[in-house]
């Protein structure tokens, strides 16, 4: 049976919904009609859209609307400190300059300001081109054990103060607040997992602490001015050296293998040989609280927030004064989470602590465009603990009925609407082959595509305009696609054209005049299914009408992930990830230099907020 969902089925039931709100009619409870035309008035598509579109190109370098400029902050590899030398353009640096300099391929980042008033970026860097950071070796993989080291200090997060000077942002090297975090940094883990058997190992006898962070991925800022940075594919980085080891599911479901990839991060550390320490995976997988204004602080893990393969943690405070979390599981046919905390922001002197005693739950979408939080608790679970509902959480979310997703990317809350939206950024999964838990992964109405290859962007509305709440409506924003090739479900939404396609939505982050930035991390062939899309771009995007235009086109074979603003909004930080990483480009530096992943400044070149 063929039960894909035509697109203009969804269109036209969303029509009729709006239409519906526009009647007078409520749905679900919400009120929605007060809320969606109030902030039509207050926002119009004039100040949302002030600048030129820009066009869709190949070009190995950052393209822009003609009033804007860019300028580089941050380089992987530029030393963090006076006593490091510069990046080497041949050996790509050492174990020693790689641990005081920016790491590899920085993702999510937000920007801090200190009580002195300095500003500071806390920027993730997610893992390594092995073929660019070894290139100095003939296998281009670590041959030596500070091989193996460069590529882990590559790792973890970077945090460094910036300065503005002459409109010219620049890391200051030596000041008090830079630090580097790595797979080595002390953590304290916090929350039901604490002190588990499951957590114990032969470092850490208790089971309290954890070493090192990796695969640092999307990231979250708290109310009370904490960096949280996410763990996704932690899996990687594992193997066993005795190949008679036996795996179990629970190592299965979360993609853990025996087999080295080349990395040998065991080889540097026992810890990461299976058949040493069994343990350790369970000690990764989570969302890990910093704090940048405090270099000596410890870091925690938080493992209230759930284990998976996190993509970003997008944090609100309900009407209620909870701590809610939006959390995605980027991996093909997983799930989409929230945590909210037991006690409200007012009840508690350390602020951290709601992150560590709250309740997981997990999205169900209904094909009626209703939806419902489930509890993950040792009674729907079945678990025995809630310490291993929050160890393994992928398994106990496969026990309740929830909504298999096209891969949940960055989240993002609309601080001026009651909305949450998500990018579900593609699935050749889907309709196709089940999750790692065997859980079907069937085409409904917000995964509406069989071999889904461009992604959308699915958005909610919690009940009662409150976050805590288990219910909520949804639709789908956008449904990409490429209405060069198609003509079928695989042209996009009504919202998409042939000037503002893109694929494979990633990052995404509303900002504070609620604008819905939009960065993609998808097939930059330009060819076939991606004809006429070039590289990897930004685009911003009106929630209140549906439009979307294109801001920003990236370099050749990046992704475009990590956005921050500075406080006055003269300057919008974006990230640009593994650019030329199929060696098919060099940015930023051009001529025979190494491609570097790094961090621009973008501002108008009047001066003025970045769009006005
Ligand atoms: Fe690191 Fe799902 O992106
Ligand atoms: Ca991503
Ligand atoms: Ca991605
Ligand atoms: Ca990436």
């Amino acid at each position: 049976m063929n039960n894909i969902t035509k697109f203009e089925d969804i269109t036209n039931s969303l029509i009729s919904r709006r239409s519906l709100i526009k009647k007078g009619f409520a749905f679900g409870g919400l009120a929605l009609m007060s809320s969606t035309l109030g902030s039509i008035t207050a926002y119009s598509s004039q100040s949302f859209f002030n600048f030129t579109k820009v066009d869709c190109n190949n070009n190995d370098t950052i393209t822009l609307p003609e009033q804007y400029n860019w300028s580089v902050v941050s380089k992987w590899g530029d030393p963090m400190w006076s006593d490091v030398e510069e990046f080497n353009q041949t050996s790509c640096g050492s174990h020693e300059s790689q641990l005081k300099s920016v790491g590899d391929n920085n993702d999510g980042m937000e920007l801090f300001i200190t009580s002195d008033n300095k500003t500071l970026l806390a920027v993730n860097n997610e893992y390594t081109n092995h073929k660019i950071i070894f290139s100095n070796r003939k296998s281009l993989l670590p041959e030596n054990k500070e091989d193996i080291l460069k590529g882990m200090y590559a790792h973890g997060v970077s945090i460094f103060e910036i300065e503005n000077s002459n409109n010219q942002w620049n890391l200051v090297k030596d000041s008090k607040y830079n630090r580097r975090i790595t797979p080595f940094t002390k953590m304290e883990i916090t929350g039901p997992a604490k002190g588990h058997s499951l957590m114990k190992t032969k470092e850490d006898k208790d089971g309290i602490y954890a070493k090192g962070t990796w695969n640092n991925c999307g990231s979250g800022k708290t109310p009370w001015g904490t960096y949280l940075t996410c763990e996704e594919n932690f899996n990687k980085y594992f193997s066993s050296s005795d190949k008679n080891f036996k795996s179990t599911n629970e190592l299965n479901r979360y993609g853990i293998r025996t087999r080295e990839i080349g990395l040998n991060w065991a080889k540097a550390d026992s810890r990461f040989d299976l058949s040493k320490e069994v343990n350790e995976p369970n000690k990764v997988g989570y969302v890990v609280e910093i704090d940048p204004l405090n270099p000596n602080s410890t870091p925690k893990k938080h493992t209230a927030l759930g284990r998976f393969k996190h993509e970003n943690a997008e944090l609100v405070i309900s009407k209620d004064g909870k701590i809610v979390v939006y959390m995605g599981d980027d991996e093909r046919g997983e799930y989409l989470y929230k945590y909210v905390s037991n006690e409200s922001i007012n009840e508690v002197k350390d602020k951290s602590t709601l992150l560590s005693n709250g309740n997981l739950y997990v999205a169900k979408f209904n094909d009626n465009f209703t939806g419902e939080w489930l509890l993950l608790d040792t009674q729907t679970t079945g678990l025995s603990s809630k310490a291993e509902v929050c160890i393994f959480t992928r398994l106990a979310a496969s026990k309740v009925g929830a909504t298999t997703m096209d891969r949940p990317e960055w989240i993002a809350s609309n601080p001026k609407k009651n909305e949450v939206c998500c990018c579900l950024t593609n699935n050749k999964n889907r309709g196709i082959k089940t999750n790692k838990g065997g859980d079907k992964v069937d085409v409904d109405k917000v995964n509406p595509r069989k071999n889904n290859k461009y992604g959308q962007i699915v958005r909610w509305k919690p009940r009662d305009n409150n976050h805590s709440s288990v219910y909520f409506e949804w639709d789908l924003f956008v449904v990409a696609g490429n209405p060069n090739v198609h003509d079928d479900n695989n042209r996009g939404s009504k919202n998409i054209d042939k000037e503002n396609m893109f694929n494979s939505p990633d990052g995404l982050k509303f900002d504070k005049y609620g604008r819905l930035w939009i960065q993609t991390d998808g097939n930059y062939s330009n060819s076939g299914d991606f004809k006429g899309m070039g590289n990897n771009q930004m685009l911003i995007a009106d929630t209140n009408t549906g439009k979307i235009k294109r801001f920003m086109v990236g370099p050749k074979e990046c992704e475009v992930t990590g956005l921050t603003f500075a406080p006055d909004y003269k300057t919008v930080f974006v990230g640009i990830q593994h650019p030329g990483e199929r060696l098919g480009g060099n940015f930023p530096d051009n001529g025979n230099n190494k491609p570097r992943s790094c961090i621009i400044a973008i501002q108008k070149k009047d001066g003025s907020q970045v769009l006005t």
